[in-house]
């Protein structure tokens, strides 16, 4: 791999000597275009189930929509040459106010993809949260990838499962936990059904035909897990429960999930405890109380609940019933870094991104997935420097207009 070294310091906030690896070699100059070409390399039933929401698909549709509702009002002659999109997480600095999202799906779209993001995010200097669902363990991620790390929990009804999840969570070094509290049951993804797309993978006809017709993936990512361990699974499923991907799974479900879980969880995490799926400002206060540093409001990019409310609309109300007392991120449908301007002048401490990362994985690894970051920073850095802003501490709500 070609490399050069470079002065890396905003990432690190002092002076260091970094190898950075090769550019990628995609013409993509938006987050869409990564999703076109993405979408010619994956097979249909994958792509999909990347891409789309649940049932009518209100949830995404109305993500982009609540997004395009806010607008800026500029100052002008202000002076924004030294800008800079840094800032800090939990004490320690980030290049900018975004972390990568967990998605149970980098593995498939990429072999070992999971090591290939968390990759990309440590080269961005930003946190990356690895998935309970992902193909490749949270220890060999934390071996192999390194950067600052954070683990995303879904718990199990059988909750001696999830605290040992959380055990490895621990000893491998990951900085802050984040339990995802949106998906009790199973989403109703009809999509999928349609595409012969499920747990456990069967093999048809039609997901044969739609393999068939992506060589590339087929030889680039399945054939290689073919060939060094047979079918993947779940590698941070407990040793008793984990199963290839074509055999009958354990689904993620706990729909008996309570406040008492968070406090449990509180007692056992001694880091930074973020809870992932909030909407409402009594629940974000509920979960302070119960002791978590900070919430992700978020409706899980649009893929659960069809007719939940969008993240955007609820997220002022939610800051300004919180008051400081703890960070509040959001998440789903920002695929300008834009979008991660307006949320962090709406008081956002960070945002996450999920799919504008996945589309980078899938078609480059660690360099395309790092290219969608790099696209995030560079808008971001060009719309601060028009909104009249040199810093992330500079953006607030006075530069909205909520058309
Ligand atoms: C393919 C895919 C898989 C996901 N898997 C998980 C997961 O395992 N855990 C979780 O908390 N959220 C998961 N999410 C939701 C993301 O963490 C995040 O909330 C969402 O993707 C944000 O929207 P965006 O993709 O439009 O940026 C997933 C999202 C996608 C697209």
């Amino acid at each position: 791999m070609q490399t050069q070294a470079i002065n890396n310091q905003e990432a690190t906030g002092h002076q260091a000597l970094r190898a950075v690896p090769a550019k990628s070699s995609l013409e993509a100059y938006n987050l869409a275009d990564l999703r076109q070409q993405a979408r010619k390399i994956l097979p249909k039933g994958l792509f999909e189930y990347v891409d789309r929401g649940t049932e009518n698909e209100l949830a995404l549709r109305t993500l982009r929509a609540a997004l395009d509702r806010v607008m800026f009002r500029p100052h002008v002659f202000v002076d924004v040459s030294g800008r800079s999109t840094s800032t800090d997480f939990f004490g320690k600095p980030s290049a900018m106010p975004l972390a990568v999202a967990p998605t149970g799906a980098a593995g498939l779209l990429w072999f070992d993809g999971e090591i290939e993001v968390a990759r990309a995010a440590q080269n961005m200097g930003v946190p990356f949260i690895l998935s309970t669902a992902s193909i490749v363990s949270m220890e060999r991620v934390a071996a192999e990838a390194g950067g600052r790390l954070w683990f995303q929990l879904y718990m199990w009804s059988d909750r001696h499962l999830s605290m040992e999840l959380v055990d490895r969570a621990k000893a491998a070094g990951y900085e802050a936990l984040i339990v995802t509290v949106d998906t009790p049951v199973s989403p109703n993804r009809e999509y999928n059904k349609h595409n012969g797309f499920s747990l456990p993978m069967r093999i048809s006809r039609r997901n044969v035909l739609d393999v068939a017709l992506h060589p590339r993936w087929f030889f680039n990512v399945l054939a290689r897990y073919l060939m060094r361990s047979g079918v993947p699974s779940l590698e941070n499923y407990p040793t008793s429960m984990r199963v290839r991907l074509d055999e009958p799974q354990t689904p993620f479900k706990c729909d008996s999930l309570n406040w008492d879980d968070l406090r449990q969880l509180r007692k056992k995490w001694n880091g930074p405890l973020i809870v992932k799926g909030i909407l409402r400002a009594d629940d974000a206060v509920r979960a302070y109380e119960c002791g978590a540093d900070a919430i992700v409001v978020s409706n899980h990019g649009g893929r659960n609940l069809d007719a939940s409310v969008p993240p955007f609309t609820v997220l002022p109300d939610i800051i300004d019933t919180l008051a400081k007392r703890m960070d509040v991120w959001v998440d789903g449908g920002m695929s300008r870094g834009s979008d991660v301007v307006k949320a962090i002048a709406m008081g956002a401490k960070g945002a996450l991104v999920g799919r504008g990362p996945l589309w980078g994985v899938a078609c480059d690894g660690e360099p395309g997935a790092r290219l969608a970051l790099q696209i995030y920073k560079d808008e971001m850095d060009r719309v601060m420097a028009y909104v009249g802003a040199s810093s992330v501490a500079a953006l607030d709500r006075d530069l909205l207009h909520m058309a």
